[in-house]
């Protein structure tokens, strides 16, 4: 599975980038208005720190608009993948930016069909929002297992599930288990993917049993060995 940061706070980008299983970034109007920063500063920057997609969203209400809008976005690099309303006209938008060979994210989806008119506009990811689904006392997760159900059911379909609106480490779990492509996880949920209270115990325990090796340092031995056995 691969994992998206959803965020657009660029300190929150490096520190995740740091650790090494960060495969893209989505971002949204919103999280952009967050950071008070310029839009499309905002996105170069991203792209200098994560290799891999970077989504950047339209604002518009008209098919022209978005394809003008998404034409111009696609150009500021080409990890840019333009994110794009699950409305009738971000579909038309949609098919239209697919031919012109622009990756587009369908953000916005709350509803398998949904999905599926999403693949047939040629949308490089389908973006379900699982925690806004769980906001309103439906199953989310049951939105994501529909999805990799029915895109099975055409291997033709390109598109990738990109689970969005990801509350906690369960949601990435689940996600992945169902066999979504992407989850795009904010930065304190993914801070959360590494803990668990067995692994800090153990490591101290670790820790506090090799006081009693009598040459501590591996480096300087590894070293010596190495020569000595000349590999
Ligand atoms: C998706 O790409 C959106 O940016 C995001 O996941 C929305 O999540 P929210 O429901 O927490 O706003």
């Amino acid at each position: 599975m691969k994992f998206f940061i959803d965020t657009a706070n660029l300190d929150e980008i490096r520190r995740a980038a740091r650790w090494g299983i960060v495969d893209g970034v989505t971002t949204n109007p919103s999280l952009i208005a967050k950071e008070g920063g310029d839009f499309v500063g905002t996105i170069a920057e991203i792209c200098s720190l994560i290799d891999g997609p970077v989504s950047a969203e339209v604002v518009a209400e008209d098919a022209e608009t978005m394809v003008k809008q998404g034409k111009l976005l696609a150009r500021i690099h080409d990890n840019v993948v333009v994110k794009v309303p699950l409305t009738k006209e971000g579909i038309v938008a949609t098919a239209q930016l697919s031919a012109l060979g622009i990756k587009t994210n369908v953000t916005l989806c709350f509803q398998p069909i949904q999905a599926l008119v999403a693949a047939k506009a040629g949308a490089t990811y389908i973006s379900p929002f699982v925690g806004r689904i769980d906001d309103v006392g439906r199953d989310g997760m049951m939105m994501i297992e529909d999805m990799v159900q029915l895109y099975a059911n055409y291997p033709e379909l390109e598109t990738e599930i990109l689970a969005a609106s990801i509350r906690h480490p369960q949601h990435v779990l689940q996600a992945a288990l169902a066999g979504a492509h992407v989850a795009t996880i904010p930065f304190n949920v993914m801070n959360k993917l590494f803990a668990h209270p067995l692994t800090d115990s153990g490591n101290a325990q670790f820790t506090a049993a090799w006081e009693g090796v009598p040459n501590k340092d591996i480096v300087g031995q590894v070293s010596a060995w190495l020569d000595k056995n000349e590999r």
